[in-house]
């Protein structure tokens, strides 16, 4: 029996920061705890499915049963999620990943006396969008994305949706990031919209866990 057939699916969850090095000692990143994409992997396969987590860099044991990846940066990310999906039927992009990277990564230590000793700037690019270049190969695969806002939620949340061609797009505040609780907004490709308040994100997680795919199309 394949595992669409069965109620075991292959499930992929992508969690925590991404880290863009600027030199050997130094990077950018985010406040990203990885809780949740965390939480989700435990909820996954507490649901009997078959779990990879491809975590950026955190401070978190991983849940019994989970197949862990680690990676780094955003591309390290890419990579590995572009060698994941196509064997999932699920993705849950939970990641908080850094938008913008340091233009050139130094060999060595950056030190004032070469950059200024009073102002000193670093040039940033863009990293790839990897829901937004997986999603558009997703065939029948449920996709579900996270949206942190800080204004006007709703409406970016569901632009972030049809954008990156997900089924699902979770909604939350920055008062998520690094916490034990959270309230979130799952809004559907369907038109469909929940909201679960001041819930624990292992909650949280059977809630997502147990979405089913919209109906639409
Ligand atoms: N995401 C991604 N690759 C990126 C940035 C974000 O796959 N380079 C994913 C996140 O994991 C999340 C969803 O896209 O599931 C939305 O992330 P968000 O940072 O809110 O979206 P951005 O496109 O970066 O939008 P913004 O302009 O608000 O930064």
């Amino acid at each position: 029996m394949s595992p669409r057939e069965g109620g075991r699916k292959k499930v992929l969850v992508t969690a925590g920061p991404t880290r863009e090095r600027i030199d050997p000692v130094r990077y950018l990143t985010n406040d990203s705890s990885g809780k949740m994409g965390f939480a989700i992997a435990e909820a996954a396969v507490a649901a009997g499915h078959e779990v990879t987590l491809i975590s950026g860099p955190v401070e978190l044991e991983t849940p019994k049963g989970v197949k862990r990846v680690n990676v780094e940066s955003a591309r390290e990310m890419l990579a590995a999620v572009r060698g994941a999906f196509p064997e999932c039927d699920t993705l849950f992009m939970a990641a908080a990943v850094c938008d913008f990277r340091p233009a050139r990564r130094l060999r060595g230590k950056w030190r004032k006396k070469d950059v200024g000793q009073e102002r000193a700037s670093l040039e940033l690019i863009s990293n790839p969008d990897i829901l937004g270049s997986i999603a558009r190969r997703k065939g029948d695969r449920l996709v579900v994305g996270f949206a942190l806002e800080t204004a006007d939620g709703l409406r970016r949340a569901r632009e972030k949706l049809e954008r990156k061609r997900m089924d699902y797009v979770v909604l939350n505040g920055p008062s998520a990031l690094n916490a034990a609780k959270t309230s979130v907004k799952i809004l559907g490709r369907d038109g469909s919209q929940r909201e679960l308040v001041n819930r624990t994100k292992r909650a949280v997680a059977k809630t997502l866990v147990g979405l089913r795919a919209p109906s639409v199309d």
